[in-house]
């Protein structure tokens, strides 16, 4: 470790989560055969760190007074979202248009229940966050496969391309912002052309934004309300505070939507599936979007900043592999392409010989099976242990 990254001993305590339910080191076994003995994982996108205590203390009260009964209202959530917004990202919106559902990928579904029939087409950029594609095939919808291109060592999107992708039954546009995997953030002229496509295919766009607190320094997220407001008419605005404070089993998002019909539409298939965050997720998200969360909040993206830069320089080192520099995100996308391995040659090294579980890169679609996405939301040391076995693993190459 170097002066240049600072240390903090909220991030840097090493906590065992083996043995807890927890997705991340209990699932690791049977999804990739690296075993939470002596593995590390790197996949799914919730970080070894504890949330922010104000978050922990919300929680703890409530579950002293031993009664856990029905939440009355979201007004304290919708409010403290709105203020949240309004100092993190500029955006002016009505407390009102807030609604909270059960997580991100469940207000992805319930959009694209309320707003398209099945068979209808849904534009995704891949490569992608897997669950878009989960949801649209479920729901009987086609996915339309909008790829992304590589240019200077960062996804671009390519609307000349796309015209002549998207069908007639086109109804939706997802777009994930900043993207993940890769870690994209949109800047103004990008987020405005895409906001041109959906007004000339008259798509409505879901906008996923889910990781738009995870910033790196020089960079601003701008939510896409803010960047087109023109396109209002046909916008879904998604938040969430379950990334930025690592409380993902909290699972609720914000689905923001000033368009009095859209947000009928969309409040009218929540009605009808009755589904809506629970009591605790409630409290959580109000507690965590605060002064002393964004405090916590603004010394976790300091940490991961280290992280960024210890885990980009060892794997770079490697030679033909190449980590997409993060602009935002704990996810690193790694592109092994140029060590000339295909995917079972390189997943074996990664599996196997570092003992890593990595999120294999076709799981975010077509074109990327030499590609692997790494979670580096661990403590420091991790990092450099699991930088150490890379560069073991693919030493022949060094
Ligand atoms: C872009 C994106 N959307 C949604 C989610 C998951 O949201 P949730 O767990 O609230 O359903 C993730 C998780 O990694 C994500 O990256």
């Amino acid at each position: 470790m170097t002066a240049e990254t600072p240390i903090d001993p909220r991030f840097d305590t090493i906590r065992d989560r083996r043995g807890t339910n927890c997705s991340k080191w209990d699932g690791m076994e049977s999804l990739f055969g690296v075993s939470p003995e002596d593995g590390l994982s790197m996949w799914v996108a919730d970080m070894d760190f504890a949330a922010p205590d104000i978050v922990q203390k919300a929680l703890a009260d409530y579950a002293s007074s031993g009664v856990y009964g029905y939440a009355d209202s979201e007004r304290g959530l919708q409010e403290a979202t709105a203020r949240w917004m309004q100092t993190r990202h500029g955006w002016t919106l009505d407390p009102d248009h807030v609604l909270s559902t059960n997580g991100m990928v469940n207000a992805v579904a319930l959009a694209i229940d309320a707003y398209s029939a099945p068979g209808d087409g849904v534009v995704v950029f891949t490569p992608v966050y897997h669950a878009f594609k989960r949801v649209i095939d479920a729901a009987g919808r086609e996915l339309i496969d909008c790829p992304l291109r590589v240019e200077n060592g960062r996804h671009v999107m390519d609307f000349a391309a796309y015209e002549a992708i998207v069908p007639e039954h086109t109804r939706i546009i997802i777009l994930c912002s900043p993207h993940n995997p890769g870690g994209q953030v949109w800047r103004a002229d990008e987020l405005r052309a895409l906001a041109d496509f959906a007004q000339r295919h008259d798509l409505i766009l879901l906008s996923d934004e889910i990781h738009h607190d995870l910033l790196y320094p020089g960079q601003t997220h701008i939510p896409m309300a803010v960047a087109a407001p023109e396109i209002t008419g046909r916008l879904v605005m998604m938040t969430a505070t379950t990334k930025s404070f690592n409380i993902a089993g909290a699972h609720i998002s914000q689905v923001t939507i000033a368009d009095g019909d859209l947000r009928a539409r969309f409040a009218n298939r929540k009605k009808a599936l009755a589904t809506s965050p629970g009591a605790f997720g409630i409290l959580m998200a109000e507690a965590a979007y605060s002064s002393e969360g964004a405090q916590w909040l603004d010394a976790l993206m300091r940490y991961l900043d280290g992280n960024r830069r210890l885990f980009d320089k060892g794997v770079n080192a490697i030679p033909g592999v190449r980590s997409m520099a993060l602009e935002s995100t704990y996810l690193a996308w790694v592109d092994f392409t140029d060590t000339g391995m295909d995917r079972a040659e390189m997943t074996r090294r990664i599996r196997k010989g570092a003992q890593i579980a990595a999120s294999p890169g076709e799981s975010f679609g077509p074109r990327s099976e030499t590609w692997t996405r790494f979670n580096i939301g661990m403590p420091r040391a991790q990092i450099a242990e699991a930088v150490e076995r890379l560069q073991a693993a693919f030493a022949d190459l060094q």
